[in-house]
């Protein structure tokens, strides 16, 4: 099972294990991870699950679509080049470990 940790603002790390498929987004509501609150379920339609990938993994996940990269202007906490929708990523083996930074505010 891959996992992946989420990192907060104040540095809190918690790492879970993820299901094949499900994204990071659904990972964490299911986790009790609060800084993410994915309104939409997972739609595209909210910016409520931006996340930061941390540098180390950001090649291998790749950069959002277009219809993402649109959704990323209306993040809460400013968009950087390394955010993404945590709905868009699929936790998969190929990103075992990954690690994730959770913006101050998803409103
Ligand atoms: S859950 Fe709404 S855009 Fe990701």
């Amino acid at each position: 099972m891959p996992k992946i940790t989420y990192i907060s603002v104040d540095g809190d790390e918690q790492t879970v294990e993820a299901t094949d498929g499900i994204s990071l987004m659904q990972t964490a509501l299911d986790e009790g991870i609060d800084a993410i609150v994915g309104n939409c379920g997972g739609e595209m339609m909210c910016a409520t699950c931006h996340v930061y990938v941390d540098e180390a993994w950001t090649e291998k996940v790749g950069p959002p679509s277009e219809d993402e990269s649109e959704m990323l202007e209306d993040t809460a906490s400013p968009r950087k080049p390394n955010s993404r929708l945590s709905c868009q990523i699929k936790a998969s083996d190929e990103l075992d470990g990954i690690v994730v930074h959770t913006p101050e505010e998803q409103y």
